[in-house]
């Protein structure tokens, strides 16, 4: 059986619609843990009420990233998962945390890279008058959101856009990509990473 890791942070509705294709069987693994390092994350509640074993490290309890990483490295591999899926996990990963795992984790990001590498994708892409935005599904190595990207999601950007309502059209196209990908993942789908394709959420 193949097998998934999710880490969280947070809320976990990417997590959710992983879970759910799992469930219905579109996507045929199992989810063998999620991890989160944070206790009072919304997606470890997900996580047990699909019967998914939650584990919780929390980053404060560690004198330094390396340390933290190591453990979490540790728990990882007890599972020997065939791929590990970052869902929201707020916390920057060591780079031999990333090398021991390459081309088994994976991370959305919110916007269409290589645009908009870091933080406030929304709001820079509406400063910049962009018409169109979305998200990234792509392989993580040690430079922050510079991986080979697999799939990625396009929204429109509209004339009266607040951050929020751009967020929300964006959270929506993750929610039909990150599946997507894990699906073409467990099935070894040739993936086509020099012109990943693009989904879209509504023409542009
Ligand atoms: C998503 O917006 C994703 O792009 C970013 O973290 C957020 C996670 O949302 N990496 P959720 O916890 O899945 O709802």
């Amino acid at each position: 059986m193949y097998k998934i890791i999710v880490l969280i942070s947070g809320n976990g509705s990417n997590l959710q619609k992983i879970i759910d294709q799992v469930e219905s069987g579109n996507i045929k693994a199992e989810i063998s843990a999620v991890i989160s390092n944070r206790a009072d994350a919304y997606g470890l509640q997900r996580a047990e009420k699909a019967n998914i074993p939650t584990i919780t490290l929390d980053h404060t309890q560690f004198t330094d990233r390396e340390a933290f990483d190591q453990s979490l490295a540790q728990i990882i591999d007890s599972f020997s998962p065939n791929l590990i899926v970052l869902a929201g996990f707020m916390r920057i990963l060591s780079d031999p945390f990333v090398e021991q795992f390459q081309n088994k984790l994976i991370n959305i990001h919110p916007s269409l890279l290589p645009k908009y590498k870091g933080l406030h994708t929304h709001k820079r892409a509406l400063e910049d008058k962009q018409k169109e935005h979305g998200a990234s599904v792509h392989f993580v190595i040690p430079e922050l959101d510079a991986g080979n990207v697999i799939l990625q999601g396009v929204v429109p950007v509209k004339e009266d856009d607040t951050e929020e309502s751009l967020a929300n059209r964006v959270h929506q196209i993750e929610h039909i990509i990150y599946p997507k990908a894990v699906k073409w993942l467990v099935e070894g789908k040739k993936l086509s990473l020099d012109e990943p394709p693009k989904i879209y959420l509504e023409p542009i």
